[in-house]
């Protein structure tokens, strides 16, 4: 048996079989069953290395779900492991990083204890909303980048004289990024997102760089689709040419890939990190690197 153990949480577990093929691990699937109350019941069906085991497993909906299967994973692989590494790909609660209203609670330093308290040692995320969630962790944290990767999928595309835009000043950092790989131009819009209500608007003026060109916005998730939806509407005022999205986390939330082709997109194309019809984007590759 390898001295190294995968063990893939049901949300993750496409990627996780890649990722254990990459790093010569041994790959330990996980079975739920959940009672009628709701409660579920979680069993790992394999043998753990008793050196490291890795969990695979993003927070996506249902979120607290998710969450709480991966704590228990990590704490049951800490009984028989002495390292435990958490891989979430997807980091539910990121953008719970501070209080935006007074009274909130920032869960992103409730999950660092909780990390910690469960037994892992390290945790590796991808693309996480903003790095300040991080900073709550006490054990070590790694946040890797899928934007080579969605780099090198759009570079296989052959798109009109191409522009690079982020929905917001947030993600402008990503789309230089994303720029300076595809070597093209790049531009980040300004938007506002009502607190209260979660409304969108864009409040950047008219640009006249984009006219007639190719765009790929560049966001790290996609929840409701409202960012994408506003963005693409603004461009084709602007009279841009099609629209493609990249983006790491595709949540998709409320029929959003629908809503955001019905507003112009042509495609979007997200990693793995959720499973869905438009993750394309392998990132195992990207996250073995953090491992080894
Ligand atoms: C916001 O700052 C993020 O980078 C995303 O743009 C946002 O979370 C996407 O959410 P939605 O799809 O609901 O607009």
């Amino acid at each position: 048996m390898s001295n190294l153990s995968v063990i893939s949480g049901k949300p993750s577990e496409s990627l996780a079989k890649s990722l254990a093929k990459r790093i010569k691990a041994n790959l330990v699937k996980s079975e739920i069953r959940i009672f009628p109350d709701g409660e579920s019941k979680i069993t790992i069906t394999g043998k753990l290395s008793k050196k490291k085991s890795i969990i695979v497993q993003s927070i996506y909906p249902p979120v607290d779900t998710n969450l709480l299967h991966a704590l228990s994973l990590i704490s049951k692989a800490k009984e028989i492991s002495s390292q435990v590494i958490a891989v979430i790909p997807y980091m539910g609660y990121a953008r719970q990083d501070r209080e935006f209203l007074p009274g909130e609670i920032i869960t992103m330093k409730v999950l660092g204890k909780l990390f910690a308290a469960a037994g892992a040692s390290k945790i590796i995320v991808v693309d996480i909303h903003s790095q300040i969630g991080l900073k709550y962790f006490s054990i070590k944290t790694k946040n890797v980048s899928a934007v080579p990767d969605l780099v090198a999928y759009f570079k296989k595309m052959s798109l009109k004289n191409p522009i690079v835009i982020s929905p917001d000043q947030g993600g402008k950092n990503r789309a230089k990024e994303f720029a300076l790989k595809f070597d093209s131009e790049y531009i980040a819009l300004k938007k506002n997102r009502d607190r209260k209500t979660g409304k969108v608007k864009i409040k950047t003026k008219n640009i006249d760089k984009v006219s007639g060109r190719d765009v790929i916005l560049v966001d790290d998730m996609i929840s409701t689709g409202g960012s994408i939806i506003k963005a693409t509407q603004f461009l084709k005022k602007q009279k841009c040419n099609r629209v493609y999205v990249a983006c790491t986390h595709a949540l998709l939330m409320n029929n959003a890939e629908e809503r955001i082709k019905k507003s112009g997109v042509t495609r979007i194309v997200s990693a793995n990190t959720i499973p869905n019809k438009t993750s394309l984007v392998d990132v195992s590759k990207t996250i073995a690197k953090a491992i080894i």
